[in-house]
């Protein structure tokens, strides 16, 4: 995920923003970019791939100057290139910006008030310099214009008129020269100041400042700030506040998962946003452009996958079929791939799904496919990633970067895809079209609420005794307890089968006993009686159920011992609550165990071998 720092005061900037690029490497980029401001001089330099590349890049650069602003970047809009690494200038190189999120109507705003300027990059970031450069133009007089110096209050409104353009989620460092200081913004993105002494620390997460200061200022939503060497000024709604100071006490491994003791958890909590990221990355007024218009006349779709990806694509095809009423045929990479598989590839668009864009099986699925003469996309999280390269056409799941092994947040963004897609692929009236839209955009705050308002932890430590367990669902939640079951085993280490709830009586009947908990999603879909009788069905076997249930369902509570309740949707969107609630289950099951969560015993993130 992007990560910003900056610097005003007495110092020599450069080596700190290097070191505080250092710091937040974790996070995940794919290039990286500094500018030091010196008087009249703005100095910046670009690289892809490593921050060590930039340092010994710079080593004998002699950049000086006592303000400085760097970037990592994680591409969103645009390769990873140099022309796209940040900081973006505007036509006179003149007003630098590094900038997190993602601006969703950069677009419109290119081909309207910045209709004249001649952009450099493929970046939504790259309107802002220019924007804040017609702003300030506008503001001043001709001998002010000349006159090379600028104040605060000049830059800071010129800033204020530039955002006011903006849709979408930033934080922002704005370097302007003729000024000595810098200007920050955020808005649905994180942003911090470090205080020193006569100097401050700009940045996007607390790692990247902690060695020089313990005195942070969290940033609150809009607000704007200028920072100089002796001052600090925050402005929000257009009047001063004050923001008190914290004194910091993380250590800086405390401070890289955000206060969370584990990234699983972090990742679990990022949940709502990397849903709303992915949204809007496609969604603008009411209207999904996936870019992908030659899916329109397909035929059928083939989803091919592994892991957790594969649970994703089995939930996407009850999604489409249910939204676009298109037949989706799903296969596991790994037996796709040796498989005597028929298939006219002329009608059909094959997918992979794969957080990662590494899985070897997914991109020699991804071959094969091509080989069947299929059109193919590849649903990735990583931009650039290899099965970017293969297939013809890349949908992005904007999760940012996931370091927990469990994929948590990256599958969530997988079926938030597949909500688009489906959408995108109906035939429905346009009234009902929206309904889905309205519903589905309410999906980051139901995620939200999971995260708010539901106590796991209880039934985690009640888990966490058994070494044995059945997750059962039906229909679109049948692939959610596959993932629930899934999670809790990889990292928890206890035994757990996902099945369909009509398939215990198949077999699985003979190991339920008083020992063997059942996690039953209970969502009041078309079949909750006859999941409802299956749990019965269970129950009479000795077992103890415990429902992931709708809030207002008062029938459940009848039937099973306990119930985790989660807010109500339409059936066709509760994976997403019932997922959140899943993912918190595993997560707290590990932690009662004692397990090592984030790295868990023989797996790894991406595996790059068949
Ligand atoms: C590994 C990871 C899983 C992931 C699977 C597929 O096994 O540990 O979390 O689901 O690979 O990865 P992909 O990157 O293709 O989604």
């Amino acid at each position: 995920m992007c990560g910003i720092v900056g610097y005003v005061g007495e110092r020599e900037a450069l080596p700190i923003i290097l070191k505080a690029l250092k710091r937040i490497e974790y996070r995940g980029y794919d290039s990286c970019g500094v500018l030091v401001q010196n008087q009249g001089e703005m100095m910046g330099h670009k690289e892809v791939g490593a921050i060590d590349c930039l340092i010994s890049s710079l080593s004998k650069s002699g950049y000086e100057g006592k303000i400085a602003i760097g970037h990592s970047r994680w591409a969103t809009h645009g390769a990873p290139t140099v022309t796209n690494a940040h900081p973006h200038l505007d036509c006179n190189g003149e007003i630098a910006v590094v900038h997190n999120g993602i601006i969703e109507n950069y677009q419109s705003i290119k081909e309207g008030v910045l209709c004249d300027c001649i952009f450099q990059s493929e970046t939504d970031t790259e309107v802002i310099p220019h924007l804040i450069n017609i702003c300030l133009k506008s503001k001043l007089s001709p001998t002010e214009l000349h006159s090379g110096e600028l104040n605060a209050m000049q830059v800071k409104e010129a800033v204020k008129e530039a955002l006011s353009y903006l849709r979408g989620s930033y934080a922002i460092l704005v370097a302007v020269k003729g000024f000595d200081g810098l200007v920050a913004a955020r808005k649905e993105s994180p942003l911090i100041v470090g205080v020193g002494d006569r100097e401050f620390f700009v940045a996007s997460d607390v790692p990247a400042v902690l060695n020089q200061t313990n005195r942070i200022i969290f940033l609150e939503e809009e607000d704007l700030v200028v920072v100089e060497k002796d001052s600090i000024y925050i402005e929000n709604g257009g009047s001063e506040v004050k923001r008190e100071e914290s004194l910091i006490e993380w250590t800086i491994e405390d401070a890289e998962k955000g206060g969370y003791e584990h990234f699983m958890l972090k990742e679990i909590h990022e949940e709502p946003k990397a849903i709303r990221d992915t949204l809007m990355g496609y969604l603008t007024e009411g209207r999904i452009n996936l870019g992908l218009d030659f899916i329109v006349d397909a035929e059928s779709i083939l989803l091919v996958a592994c892991g957790t990806s594969y649970y994703a694509a089995l939930c996407g095809k009850y999604i489409i079929e249910n939204l676009a009423k298109i037949p989706v045929r799903i296969e596991v990479a790994s037996e796709f791939n040796y498989s005597d598989f028929v298939l006219d590839g002329s009608k059909v668009v094959a997918m992979a799904i794969t957080q990662s864009g590494e899985t070897a099986d997914t991109l020699t699925a991804l071959k094969k496919a091509k080989g069947y003469g299929c059109k193919t996309v590849a649903i990735t999280n990583v931009l650039g990633s290899s099965a970017t390269r293969l297939a013809d056409e890349t949908i992005y799941s904007r999760a940012g970067p996931e370091i927990g092994v469990a994929a948590t947040k990256s599958f969530i963004t997988q079926l938030t895809i597949f909500y688009l897609l489906g959408l995108f692929l109906s035939k429905m009236p346009a009234s009902v079209f929206a309904e889905h839209i309205n519903e589905l955009k309410r999906m980051p705050q139901i995620a939200q609420r999971v995260l708010d308002e539901v106590n796991i932890q209880k039934h985690a430590r009640y888990l966490s005794k058994y070494e044995h367990t059945f997750f059962v669902g039906r229909g679109i939640n049948l692939p959610i307890s596959l993932e629930g079951a899934l999670k809790l085993k990889e990292i928890s280490y206890i035994h757990a089968e996902g099945y369909a709830a009509g398939e215990l009586k198949h077999g699985p009947f003979a190991l339920l006993t008083e020992d063997t908990p059942v996690i039953a999603i209970l969502t009041r879909d078309d079949i909750y009686e006859k999941t409802l009788g299956n749990v019965k069905e269970i129950k009479a076997r000795g077992s103890p159920v415990i429902a992931i249930a709708e809030e207002d369902d008062e029938e459940v509570e009848k039937y099973v011992d306990d119930v985790i309740r989660v807010p109500r949707t339409s059936a066709l969107f509760s994976p997403i609550p019932n997922t959140v609630a899943l993912h918190l289950l595993a997560y707290w099951t590990a932690k009662e165990r004692g397990c090592e969560i984030d790295k868990p015993r023989n797996l790894a993130k991406s595996v790059t071998v068949e």
